[in-house]
């Protein structure tokens, strides 16, 4: 049993996540592409803006609440949507859910899991967001829109950042892919070494439902074999802006976009039609030489205007984060390996205690800054790294300056 009360930051839950899952699947939650650049860079952008406090401001009464399409959410955050749940833990997006629903966020379901999305719907509560990946068999991704539209998601996620696959050295090496299609020798020794993991979730599934965890949310054609499947998940590379036209025609409610880095992008996402767009790099699994979001949030957000939400993912872990995002322009923060690490550590109970983990950050952040709402914090509280750039023009002796002596010798 984790004593979840000892995880007191989301890197103890990613160290609960480590013991806990096979090494296939804690890769695919602590690597991002290629040489991982992106994936740390991310991070790294973070620690280089910094959040100036204020004093004497009485903060005794903090509300990190927001109003997102009409409807007040508790915290500035939304899970963004993440495949493998159902691998890390059983309906582990059920759980995912759920814990938003608690929170009073929303959550976003990916059509890669393996509860069926209306089941995901009905008891995981709460507001719920639908991604759809489109497949190379564009007509049958198009059905599983029609199907997250009758189940009544409050909104479509159309992810745009991923259509070419990702470059994993890593993945590509490694003997397990999910889903997994074959049971192996190796396989079965990884379950062997992970015993909470292996009975608690592909035991529980086969169980409880007969067969390991699929993707029910997937309108695959059925009888094929395993070469013909895998050739099947292909996900398709001709999308442009016509298409998204097709998507926008296809879904009544809030479209939303994911994957934006340039301005341009978030424009004509706008003129298309997108109610929202979220500025991403896919948290570095992509593209490993994409810059962090962060960098890209003022241009974007000069160029968006107001006229609809920005939101933002990849490499949020901390309060101060979240807080730095929306100091910068962004309406709320989406977060991705933070719960999944939780749900890994310890099901839903570590999903919410990751959530509650950020809630406690940002509230403190909050008081550190002197803000009562988010409506407040703005580019006053911020240090960002080119603000320092006179300091380098300011000659320093030690620095700036050779003895004419020693610059002779050196030359
Ligand atoms: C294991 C995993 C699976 C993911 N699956 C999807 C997916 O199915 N659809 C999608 O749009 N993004 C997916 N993403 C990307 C996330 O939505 C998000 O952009 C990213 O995780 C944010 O960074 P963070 O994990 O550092 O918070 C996935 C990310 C991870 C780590």
């Amino acid at each position: 049993m984790v004593r979840l009360d000892k995880a007191v930051e989301i890197n103890d839950l990613r160290l609960i996540a480590k013991r806990r899952l096979p090494v296939a699947l804690f890769n695919q939650l602590d690597h991002g592409s290629e040489d991982d650049v992106s994936y740390r860079h991310n991070r790294e952008v973070f620690e280089r803006i910094k959040l100036i406090h204020r004093i004497l401001q009485d903060v005794s009464q903090r509300d990190p609440s927001i109003t997102l399409f009409g409807k007040k959410h508790d915290l500035p955050l939304i899970i963004t949507p993440t495949g493998i749940t159902s691998w890390i833990s059983y309906r582990g997006e059920v759980s995912l859910a759920r814990a938003a629903a608690k929170a009073n966020i929303p959550f976003t379901l990916t059509s890669t899991t393996a509860t069926p999305m209306e089941t995901v719907l009905e008891e995981g509560g709460g507001t719920q967001w639908y991604q759809a990946i489109m497949w190379r068999d564009l007509e049958s991704s198009l059905r599983g829109v029609e199907r997250a539209r009758d189940a009544g998601f409050e909104a479509l996620f159309l992810t745009v950042d991923s259509t070419i696959p990702y470059n994993r050295p890593w993945d590509k090496r490694q003997d397990i892919k999910f889903p997994l299609e074959r049971v192996k020798l190796g396989h079965l020794f990884e379950g062997v070494r992970h015993p909470h993991w292996a009975l608690g979730t592909p035991a529980r599934y086969l169980l409880k439902e007969r067969q390991l965890p699929g993707m029910t949310n997937t309108d695959v054609p059925e009888g094929m074999t395993a070469a013909e499947r895998r050739a099947w998940f292909v996900k398709e590379d001709s999308l442009d802006w016509t298409f998204f036209q097709r998507v926008r025609d296809l879904w009544p409610r809030t479209l939303i976009i994911k994957g934006i880095l340039h301005p341009d992008d978030a424009v004509q996402a706008i003129s298309a039609g997108a109610d929202a767009i979220v500025v991403s790099n896919h948290g570095g699994a992509t593209n490993d030489s994409a810059p962090s979001p962060l960098e890209m949030l003022p241009s974007i957000v000069a160029a968006v205007a107001g006229r609809v939400p920005v939101l933002v993912d990849s490499g949020f872990r901390r309060g101060s984060d979240v807080l730095k995002a929306i100091a910068l322009g962004a309406d709320a923060v989406m977060i991705g390996r933070a719960t999944l690490y939780g749900l890994a550590a310890a099901g839903e109970a570590g999903a919410s205690h990751a959530l509650s983990i950020l809630r406690d950050e940002i509230r403190r952040t909050m008081g550190a800054l002197g803000l009562s709402d988010l409506a407040s914090i703005g580019r006053d509280h911020l240090l960002l790294p080119g603000d320092l750039d006179h300091l380098s023009r300011v000659a320093v002796p030690w620095k700036g300056t050779i003895a004419p002596e020693l610059d002779a010798e050196l030359r």
